[in-house]
């Protein structure tokens, strides 16, 4: 009996203190904030929710023979920002995430099974930064993302290239002529306002 009022004692001042830390803003939310408890809970909470998600995939990786490189057009759009590959950097601003976004050819990421990854990519980790691609994409090309991810620990020279200047959809990667024709093709839309807006009241 001795011992019940202990444990109800403890637990009540345990909540009594969370309340107090979380009513008067004193839980740091900071993305420096030093790890804490929260860093151990939710990662094993989240291992468990994608292991019981992924139960419900049936078709996780695509057996197209494009795949690899159809995933690779996607994963530069919408994944390498955050997710670095071999070779190919992320953008500055993911050192600053909190959760950091794991390299893709990390042991976190690789041991997880196919329909691991499939279930994270199309359903996305909520309060962390990673997007679900459900919302706009198709199971069939979450499918070519997944046969990417597999794929970064053997990437080609012709593939990192692609990663980094946008060119690569598909099979325009055979030549370096080829590769960079298309590259200029497929970033003229966004690099051209600029140099036109600044040129236009100089120009004659
Ligand atoms: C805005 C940044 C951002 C983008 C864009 C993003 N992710 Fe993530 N991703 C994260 C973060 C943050 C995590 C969570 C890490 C954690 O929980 O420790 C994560 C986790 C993951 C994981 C799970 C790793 C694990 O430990 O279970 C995979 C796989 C993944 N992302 C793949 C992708 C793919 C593929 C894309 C593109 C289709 C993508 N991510 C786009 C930020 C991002």
């Amino acid at each position: 009996m001795k011992f019940f009022a202990g444990v109800v004692v403890t637990v009540l001042v345990g909540l009594a203190i969370a309340g107090f830390v979380f009513a008067t803003g004193r839980f740091n939310v900071a993305a420096t904030a030093p790890p804490d408890f929260t860093d151990k809970l939710a990662p094993w909470v989240l291992d468990k929710a994608i292991e019981r998600g992924a139960k419900s995939v049936t078709d996780p990786i695509s057996k197209d023979p494009n795949a690899v490189a159809l995933g690779l057009s996607h994963y530069r759009e919408n994944c390498l920002p955050c997710h670095e590959v071999p070779g190919v950097e992320a953008a500055e601003f993911h050192e600053g995430m909190n959760p950091t976004p794991p390299d893709m050819d990390a042991q976190a990421v690789q041991h997880q099974s196919d329909a691991e990854l499939f279930w994270v990519i199309k359903n996305g980790i909520r309060m962390t930064g990673m997007p679900a691609f459900g919302v706009n994409h198709k199971d069939e090309e979450i499918g070519h993302i997944v046969a990417f991810v597999r794929h970064v620990t053997q990437l080609t020279d012709a593939e990192r290239q692609a990663l980094k200047t946008g060119g690569g959809e598909e099979h325009h990667h055979d030549t370096e002529a080829g590769e960079e024709a298309h590259s200029h093709g497929a970033r003229s839309p966004a690099a051209s306002p600029a140099p036109a807006a600044s040129a236009s009241p100089h120009h004659h």
